[in-house]
């Protein structure tokens, strides 16, 4: 088995699997993500997106379907992020969510990352495997990468939490923060 694939049994006892996406896994992620997006629970990612970094996914499968979906985007040798983090409706408290973080950090760990950060509007959800809240400016590269072309930046209402612990240069003031700070006026 590969070092992302996992196996458990999900709901009604059917086996489920995580594997690294593929491009034909593009469309039904684009799918999943839309349709949390448009009640504003995920940012939007454009088909052209999600084919540009379809090695960043992850997907759930069962019954050989796509059920759900999770990035793990590299900011540099020390720092990821998971995004885009969405189980269908009819699939959810089955353990398929819990399974891809699960998959996500363990992709992380064998690159050597050692901190992963997320920003969610559930945070109960992601403390439950071990994710603590910090200080948005304690991520600036977050800021630099989406917050900066996000309608909300002025009033985020996003938790940012990390999994590990955050590189030291991040914990540092950074001169992008400053000046994306003073673009907010
Ligand atoms: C969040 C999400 C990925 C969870 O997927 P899932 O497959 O249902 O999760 P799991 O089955 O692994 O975990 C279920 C457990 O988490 C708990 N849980 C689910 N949503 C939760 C929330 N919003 N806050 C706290 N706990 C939550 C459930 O109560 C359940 O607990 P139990 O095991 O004690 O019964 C899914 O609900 C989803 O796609 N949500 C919409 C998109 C989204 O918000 N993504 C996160 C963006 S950062």
């Amino acid at each position: 088995m590969a070092a992302h694939e996992n196996r458990v049994r999900g709901g009604e006892g059917i086996a489920m699997r995580a594997r690294k996406a593929r491009l034909p896994d593009a469309e039904r992620i684009h799918a999943l993500i839309a349709g949390y997006a448009r009640e504003e629970r995920l940012l939007p990612r454009s088909l052209a997106e999600i084919c540009e970094n379809i090695r960043d996914f992850t997907v759930v499968e069962q019954r050989g379907g796509v059920i759900g979906c999770g990035a793990l985007h590299f900011y540099g040798a020390e720092l990821a992020e998971i995004r885009s983090v969405a189980v269908d409706r009819a699939r959810q408290q089955r353990g398929a969510g819990s399974r891809l973080v699960a998959a996500l950090l363990a992709e992380a760990r064998a690159h050597g990352v050692g901190c992963v950060c997320l920003f969610t509007h559930i945070p109960d959800y992601f403390a439950r495997t071990g994710f603590v809240t910090v200080e948005h400016q304690s991520l600036p590269e977050k800021a630099l990468k989406d917050c900066v072309r996000c309608p909300r930046v002025h009033c985020c209402d996003e938790t940012a939490m990390i999994f590990g612990a955050l590189p030291l240069r991040a914990a540092a003031p950074q001169p992008q923060l400053v000046a994306l700070r003073s673009l907010a006026g």
